[in-house]
């Protein structure tokens, strides 16, 4: 497995396995990998001729008061579940060879950056759209692997690659949970005991949900998962919305291809998650 700092010796290599014909799939992350990481790895793997796995904790993409100092890094470890998950190749290049100084060109996703998360996170997903533009030009992947836990990054990632016109099929996969059903997450290392117990009100609340039927109002289901999770004292909801699958356009009404996605601070973390309802 090789390890790669510098853009252009990855840039090279990249393009000597493009020229031999070789299926190149990346799996973009910040590291500090979980299972949830090693399923999208999995799947990659399954697709992938050369399977490159991208580390970076990207600043472009965390506000000047949120945790890019302090979000958890252990390149060791990470090394480890890589050569485990049978990555041909570790991409982790250095913040100032990302952004060197005089840096300026941005890519925004316009509409589907707006709400949910959009709105706590301004400029968020214009870091997002940016770096992971810049990791696919560095990379060259035929086939890109994103996870539907962050479900508005996915969407919009996909509405990226559509309206740039990039040559690369994006694969979603399922929210992997841990036992309780929480979904994984890098930042549950933040949650000590009591708030790790809970930070279970999210699942529950999300499977109570997920049992409404279609045409149900979507205010009522809403108020719903509301409720449950005000149950928890420790719990503070940010956002919970009901919204289409594909243009994140809230809706009225459940009804196929709707969704219901929440953000929630469980002290200091910030934790989201989502649905799809089904009935
Ligand atoms: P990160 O939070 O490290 O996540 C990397 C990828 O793993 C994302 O596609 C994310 O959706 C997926 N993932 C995280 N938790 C998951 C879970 N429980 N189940 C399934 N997939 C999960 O998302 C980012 O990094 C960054 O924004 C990035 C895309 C790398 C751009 O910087």
């Amino acid at each position: 497995m090789k390890i790669i700092e510098d853009i252009s010796e990855m840039q090279s290599l990249a393009g000597s396995a493009r020229g031999a014909g070789t299926a190149i799939t990346l799996v973009p992350t910040m590291g500090f990998l979980h299972a949830g990481h090693e399923e999208l790895l999995r799947v990659a793997r399954g697709k992938a001729g050369f399977l490159i796995l991208s580390i970076f904790v990207n600043p472009a993409q965390f506000g000047p008061n949120e945790d890019y100092k302090t979000y958890p890094r252990d390149m060791d470890a990470d090394i480890k579940v890589a050569l485990s998950s049978g990555v041909d190749c570790v991409f982790a290049p250095r913040p100032e060879e990302m952004y060197p100084d005089g840096f300026q060109t941005y890519t925004q996703v316009e509409r589907l950056s707006m709400g949910l998360c959009g709105e706590a996170r301004p400029g968020h997903f214009k870091g997002v759209a940016t770096v992971v533009l810049k990791l696919f030009n560095i990379v060259m992947p035929h086939v890109a692997v994103f996870g539907k836990k962050d479900y508005q990054q996915f969407v919009l990632i996909r509405r990226m690659v559509r309206d740039l016109n990039l040559d690369v099929e994006v694969v979603g996969v399922e929210t992997v949970r841990e036992s309780d059903g929480l979904a994984m997450s890098s930042r549950n290392s933040y949650l000590d005991a009591d708030e790790r117990k809970a930070a279970v009100c999210i699942p529950r609340a999300l499977d109570e949900a997920r049992s409404a039927l279609s045409g149900e109002d979507a205010q009522a289901v809403i108020r719903m998962v509301k409720k449950n999770i005000e149950n928890e004292p420790l719990a503070v909801i940010e956002y919970i919305k009901v919204c289409d699958k594909d243009t994140l356009q809230a809706l009225d009404r459940i009804e196929a291809g709707a969704m219901l996605l929440l953000a929630v601070r469980i002290g200091k973390t910030r934790l989201i998650d989502n649905c799809l309802f089904t009935g």
